[in-house]
């Protein structure tokens, strides 16, 4: 049995100087006595007592309880990350590991899951930064302070919300250095933790504990189902406010498309899920084309590949590839119209025992065939499909899997990804695509900066699947009504 992990005497993690360190920037040059002494006090008690738990309390308990029965014996600790610094004092936007906020609902920087071994099982314990002290001053004289960053939960809180005991993280790491014990630790977002563990781990054992968690999430439970289609319709508004603004991209460039994406995810989600691809004209045959500072142009096509992020976390990843204009020319229409075709296929094989690499195959063929009748390539298409001839323009996979991370479940194992059959409650992504690069001198120089990518995101049911992203539409005709539509 590991041994309790509450050391008998806390030890001081941080001296007076360190609590009140000033800020470097000249703002607080200096403090007289009578300053720091009025400070003190004055202040309301804003304790709130009786929150309910957050609305996956019951989700995130049951995600422990699965973690719990992986790794009997073991103290699993699960960070939150720290803060990056951008420049002096000014930091990146902060955006709580997935595995914490998987198994706490919480997303405070900093915090760290704890699940010590019990006789029976586990007991959970969330570390986080209490509130500030007023007494040493750290609330107003600290970068991290509350008066400069905002006011936190104080622990006390954060136990009703959670549903987890709560205890002060400025223990834990002298805490993990003194316990004994089997330890696992989720490893690349807190350097502190996994200094005071340094001894303790072993890199092959983390692993297990990073792959476990990421095949834990093949499956959605119902609250994340319905945070995938809050995602999925806050991004199909997102594309709607991109749509009507498409003039005044044209008056700027893609940054104006970005922009108006991003407005949407920030007030109705946490943030972007991964970059926006917003590539106008042959920007659209670069698979990750993040730098959005092209021309947007009458004429062309706009491949928009973009998610929101709720405040929960989870993620659409949707792609639409858009005439500019509203209309399609006859030869963009022809390669649209042989995306989506591919995508139907694709979408007609995600079912519940279907193997996971069906909807690839599927979409690929139906590719091949399309660029064999092109002349493109010459066929037969099994050839082509054999030594992969397609793959020069088709350029990457059918999909992934989708949740709380853009390409979710990374570190799933083979066997459990790729090489598995669907089952209810997965959300995956179908979306083909046919890239001709500008400098393509194997295809008529018509087809040369033509990028068309029509991406969904499908979740598995139990008799076949449900496309969350379906307010979109897809077909070339109903892509060009929507648009009419919007333009007004
Ligand atoms: N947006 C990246 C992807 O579609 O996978
Ligand atoms: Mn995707
Ligand atoms: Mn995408």
């Amino acid at each position: 049995m590991a041994e309790e992990l509450t050391p008998e005497t806390p030890e001081e993690t941080e001296t007076e100087e360190q609590a009140i360190k000033q800020r470097k920037n000249g703002l607080y040059p200096g403090v007289s006595d009578e300053l720091a002494e009025n400070m003190k006090s004055g202040w309301a008690d804003t304790e709130l007592h009786g929150l309910e738990p957050i609305a996956q309390a019951g989700h995130t308990a049951a995600r422990r309880a699965a973690l719990s029965a992986r790794f009997p014996g073991e103290r699993l600790v699960i960070p939150a990350g720290n803060l990056k610094t951008r420049s002096n004092d000014t930091e990146y936007a902060f955006r709580a590991s997935t595995e914490y906020a998987y198994l706490t609902g919480d997303q405070t920087q900093d915090g760290v899951l704890v699940l010590e071994p019990t006789a029976d099982g586990h007991e959970a314990t969330i570390y986080l930064l209490p509130r500030s002290n007023r007494e040493n001053g750290e609330f107003w004289l600290d970068g991290q302070g509350e008066l400069w960053v905002g006011r936190r939960h104080s622990l006390a809180e954060a136990e009703q919300l959670l549903g987890v005991p709560a205890k002060d993280v400025r223990e834990l790491a002298a805490a993990l250095k003194e316990a004994t014990g089997p330890v696992r630790a989720v490893r690349g977002h807190d350097a502190g933790i996994e200094a005071a563990l340094t001894d303790k781990v072993t890199a092959e054992r983390d692993e297990e504990l990073r792959v476990f968690l990421s095949e834990a999430r093949l499956v959605k439970d119902a609250f994340e189902v319905a945070e995938l289609e809050k995602a999925c319709a806050s991004t199909a508004r997102g594309f709607e406010d991109v749509v009507k603004v498409l003039d005044k991209a044209e008056a700027t460039s893609e940054r104006y498309i970005e922009g108006t994406f991003f407005l949407r995810a920030r007030v109705e989600g946490n943030d972007i899920g991964y970059g926006s691809i917003c590539a106008a004209g042959p920007h659209a045959t670069t698979l990750h084309w993040v730098r959005n500072d092209g021309d947007v142009r009458s004429g062309d096509l706009l491949l928009l590949d973009a998610g929101v992020e709720t405040t929960e976390l989870y993620t659409a990843d949707i792609t639409r590839t858009l005439p500019i204009n509203g209309r399609y020319t006859e030869l963009q229409r022809k390669i649209y119209d042989a995306v989506y075709e591919a995508q139907e296929a694709g979408i007609a094989a995600v079912k519940p025992g279907a193997a996971y690499r069906d909807f690839h195959d599927a979409a690929q063929r139906v590719l091949a065939e399309k660029l064999v009748e092109w002349g493109l390539v010459e066929g037969p298409v099994e050839r082509v499909l054999e030594l992969g001839l397609q793959r020069r323009w088709t350029l990457h996979g059918t999909g992934h899997m989708l949740g709380m991370d853009v390409h979710d479940c990374a570190a799933a194992r083979t066997e459990m990804y790729v090489d598995t059959t669907l089952e209810p409650g997965m959300c995956l992504t179908v979306e083909p695509g046919l890239y001709f690069q500008a400098d393509d001198l194997t295809v008529p120089e018509e087809y040369r900066g033509i990028g068309v990518r029509i991406e969904d995101d499908i979740l598995v049911t139990e008799d076949g699947n449900r496309n969350l992203s379906e307010a979109l539409p897809r077909r070339a005709d109903e892509v060009e009504a929507w648009m009419a539509a919007l333009k007004g």
